[in-house]
């Protein structure tokens, strides 16, 4: 019998599992599935851990989920086609749900079946080779540090890659008497009230604490970007200024010749795509971009189709892309598709390589991204999902980010699943404190 193993359990992992229950539940002989999940729980980066660092066993903590983080998209556009937001509350609910609320709806689809019983937590997988037209997985027991092995036909990497920091190093970090952490690291807002703060980067961590900062009461914040500035408007007691020159003593000094008395330096400088337990040549290297090369379809590894990877891009589209990702290398596992020959797999990555570095702004961004998922979407039997209604979705809400980027999270969109509008929040996001499921879903 063909044996897969899946390797983490956040949104992807589940997605993966998720195909292979449809599958089943259709009548349909699947393959013997083992999955891995190093921490104890389910559900990835948004099953929220207050740890930094390493765990109780010494292994570097994954998460980079922090508290009061509300959703950055509208939910709509990343819902999932076989389970509406409407079918796991039971009401239409607010378009930017706080973290709490997507946890619980990414776990009510997988909580019914017996998909928790293929999943072996507190379980690191160390090491994977491919040897004899098979994949020796090694893996670890964390509680009782015992390592085993295993054989595997296929493996699908769905390890997520926002958990490993990318930490540069600016002048006079080494004799700066403040804080310096990475957004990685970033659990509570609160933490930073009455204190100046500096943050660098210029994409979403950067943009996301950034405001957090401010809403919860941080005496100053100051992003300094490398590239392009975000170009919000701020408000007040927030600015953006270009690139960090140095820091001497409190003052971090930027290019612009801006100086600001600082005591915490927040790096929102992005994360590595790692892949320690890989082997040399499985392991994909790539940046934090819409195309990563070497994946056909995305997913199936160009130098061997055995080996799936789910979710490496860069993401405007999230949970229903992941899902197609899945359905797509499920029916590839079953053989339900067939991968063509290997020059054409090398046109079909070059053709979405070149697309992807001809872009100029996100609205074409999500108009490259929207026609991969769609791409994938109509390969399986993922069920019904509007993508066109998500696309506009999405660039309505892009400019609705420039027009206020404190009122974005206040709009309400439409489900491109049920239809059902979306209420508006009975609290504008910036005087939200309290991001509780209860308080979101009840008042
Ligand atoms: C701060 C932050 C906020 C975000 N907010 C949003 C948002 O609002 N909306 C949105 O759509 N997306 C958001 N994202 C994007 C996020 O990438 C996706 O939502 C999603 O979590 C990706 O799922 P994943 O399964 O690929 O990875 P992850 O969620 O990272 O899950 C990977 C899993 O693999 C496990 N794992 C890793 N290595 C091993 C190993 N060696 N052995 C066993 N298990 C292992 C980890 O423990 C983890 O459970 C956010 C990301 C970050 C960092
Ligand atoms: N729900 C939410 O509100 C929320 C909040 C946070 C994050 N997220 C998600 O988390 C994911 C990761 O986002 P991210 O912002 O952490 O990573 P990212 O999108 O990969 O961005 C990395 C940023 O780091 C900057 N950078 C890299 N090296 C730098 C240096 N030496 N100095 C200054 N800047 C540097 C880059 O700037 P250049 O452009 O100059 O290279 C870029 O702006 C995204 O999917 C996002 O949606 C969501």
């Amino acid at each position: 019998m063909t044996k897969v193993a899946i390797i983490g359990t956040g949104p992807c992992g589940l997605s993966m599992l998720r195909a292979f229950e449809q599958a089943e539940k259709k009548g349909e002989k699947i393959p013997e599935v083992v999955c891995f999940e190093k921490q104890e729980d389910w559900g990835g980066l948004w099953n929220y851990s207050w740890r930094t660092g390493s765990d109780q066993y010494g292994d570097p903590v994954p998460n980079s989920m922090y508290r009061y983080l509300w959703s950055n998209g509208p939910k709509e556009c990343l819902e999932f086609a076989d389970y509406s937001f409407d079918e796991h509350f039971g009401k239409p609910i607010p378009s930017f749900p706080p973290r709490e609320v997507l946890y619980d709806y990414i776990i009510g689809r997988v909580s019914g079946g017996n998909i928790k019983d293929k999943i072996k937590f507190n379980t690191r997988v160390t090491n994977v080779i491919y040897n004899s037209d098979k994949f020796e997985v090694s893996y670890q027991d964390k509680a009782n540090d015992k390592i085993s092995k295993d054989n595997f036909d296929y493996v699908v990497v769905s390890t997520g890659h926002f958990s490993v920091p990318f930490i540069p190093e600016y002048k006079g970090m080494d004799s700066f008497p403040g804080r310096i952490m990475h957004s990685h690291d970033f659990r509570d807002a609160e933490e930073f009230r009455d204190k100046n703060v500096i943050v660098l980067g210029s994409s979403y961590s950067a943009e996301d604490i950034a405001l957090q900062c401010n809403k919860y009461g941080a005496k100053s914040v100051t992003i300094g970007y490398r590239h392009n500035p975000m170009g919000f408007k701020w408000p007040e007691g927030m600015k953006e200024v270009f690139y960090l020159d140095r820091l001497e003593g409190k003052k971090a000094i930027f290019k612009d010749k801006t100086e600001q008395e600082a005591d915490v330096i927040i790096l929102c400088t992005g994360y590595l795509h790692h892949f320690p337990f890989l082997d040399e040549n499985l392991s994909l290297k790539t940046g934090n971009r819409l195309y990563p090369p070497k994946l056909y379809k995305g997913v199936l590894w160009q130098d061997n189709h055995k080996l799936i990877y789910l979710g490496m891009q860069d993401q405007f589209h999230t949970f229903n892309m992941f899902d197609c990702q899945a359905w797509y290398a499920r029916d590839v596992i079953m053989g339900k598709i067939q991968i063509p020959n290997d020059s054409e797999i090398e046109k079909d990555i070059s053709k979405w390589v070149s697309m992807e570095e001809k872009l100029e702004n996100p609205d074409q961004m999500i108009d490259f991204q929207t026609e991969y998922t769609k791409e994938l979407h109509e390969m399986s039997d993922y069920p019904k999902i509007d993508f066109e209604l998500i696309r506009k979705h999405f660039k309505e809400w892009e400019h609705h980010k420039v027009e206020d980027i404190s009122t974005y999270r206040n709009k309400a969109f439409s489900s491109p699943v049920t239809g059902s509008v979306a209420p508006v929040h009975h609290t504008p996001w910036a005087s939200a404190m309290d991001d509780s499921m209860k308080t979101f879903l009840n008042k």
